[in-house]
């Protein structure tokens, strides 16, 4: 008996009904770029974010890459994201021309580390990018404090934290552009690719809605040379049924989270740290072992499928070969890439086989 990692179309069942009726709608309609089902979802995204705008846009990598456009960020400008995480946060920056300039996060959380933002700070830094990995928010608050002492624009990456909350408050209306992914296997997911960004600020939101559309606010006007990276409508229409399901869908990965914790304490695997200001949605549940892969390797003969988030960190992919840094340049980040193992965790995931994960989990870690 095997579990998958994540069961992608157990969420689509659940919703097939009115998932087709949905679609058939759009069809129906004529409204195949944009309309009233692009709109509808715009407006009930940036309600639950509770930030006043909300533009749709192609895929979360669109989303990085216009929020920085839209405030200006180009070449030889520098912004601060984290050693870890996915390479995406960083080629947003470099789809600007922009430099990214990596910090170590905190071992603890995976996150930013505020502490040590200030001492990457240069005369060309424009802003901070924060992603709230694995669905955990990082410490907003403190990364702001900073931003404005320097003068710098404060970006969140929040494609792995639909419905995360940082003090209480929801994730997407407190940075200056939150930027959103719905890769199919984000908490909040489309059929297909889709990214938002989310803001406060009605001329970025704006601006941000005119280069998605070639650099255009009024028809064949442009105003500056955009690209073309819109949400879909069928998308969109599968998207607004689908977040009338996140919060239940996000508390049912609540509760595996907190089973796996629970069952996995006295392991001797480093569990996920949860800083009491921080609610997050789990996107993904991370362990750490200095034996991952053997770890990983008797899991996968339990039949248990895990995935690592992510291996290699951005510092060391060839494509970031030109800034420079060697092996033991961000030592975080590295120990980070070669500890990690992310276990099955999904709202359609059954307690049953969560308790079959934990069970092959202590076992592998007994002997
Ligand atoms: C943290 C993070 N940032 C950005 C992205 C890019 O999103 P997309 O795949 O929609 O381009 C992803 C996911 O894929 C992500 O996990």
């Amino acid at each position: 008996m095997s579990v998958p990692f994540l069961d992608l179309g157990a969420a689509t069942r659940e919703l097939e009904a009115d998932i087709g009726a949905a679609v058939a709608r759009v069809i129906a309609s004529g409204w195949y770029v944009g309309g009233p089902e692009v709109e509808a979802f715009e407006a009930s995204w940036a309600s639950h974010c509770g930030a006043n705008h909300c533009v749709g846009v192609g895929n979360g990598l669109d989303a990085l890459h216009l929020a920085l456009k839209a405030l200006g960020i180009g070449p030889g400008d520098e912004v601060i994201v984290a050693s870890n995480g996915f390479i995406a946060t960083l080629l947003g920056v470099s789809m600007v021309g922009a430099t990214p300039v990596l910090v170590e996060p905190d071992p603890a959380t995976h996150n930013l580390d505020p502490a040590r933002i200030e001492a990457a700070i240069t005369q060309r830094t424009r802003a901070i990018l924060p992603t709230h990995l694995y669905g955990q928010p990082a410490d907003l608050d403190a990364i702001r404090a900073i931003a404005d002492a320097h003068g710098l624009k404060l970006i969140d990456d929040a494609a792995q934290a639909h419905g995360s909350r940082y003090k209480g408050k929801v994730i997407g209306g407190l940075a200056d552009i939150s930027c959103w992914s719905f890769y199919p296997s984000k908490n909040l997911g489309a059929l297909g690719d889709g990214g938002a960004v989310t803001t406060n600020d009605p001329d970025l939101a704006n601006r941000i809605r005119a280069l998605g559309n070639y650099g255009s606010a009024v028809r064949y006007v442009n105003d500056e040379r955009g690209v073309n990276s819109r949400l879909d409508p069928i998308q969109a229409a599968v998207l607004g049924l689908k977040l009338e399901r996140l919060d239940e869908w996000n508390d049912r990965r609540r509760a595996i989270a907190a089973f796996y914790t629970e069952a996995l304490a006295g392991t001797g695997l480093t569990l996920p740290h949860v800083p009491g200001w921080a609610e997050p949605v789990w996107h993904l549940y991370v362990v750490q072992s200095p034996d991952r892969d053997r770890l990983a390797a008797r899991l996968g003969e339990a039949g248990v499928q895990t995935l690592i988030h992510y291996p290699i960190p951005p510092h060391r992919q060839r494509a970031y070969a030109d800034l420079g840094h060697g092996e033991g340049s961000f030592p975080i980040a590295e120990r980070l890439a070669n500890s990690v193992l992310s276990l099955p965790i999904g709202p359609h995931l059954a307690m049953e086989d969560a308790e079959r994960v934990a069970e092959a989990v202590r076992k592998a870690c007994r002997g």
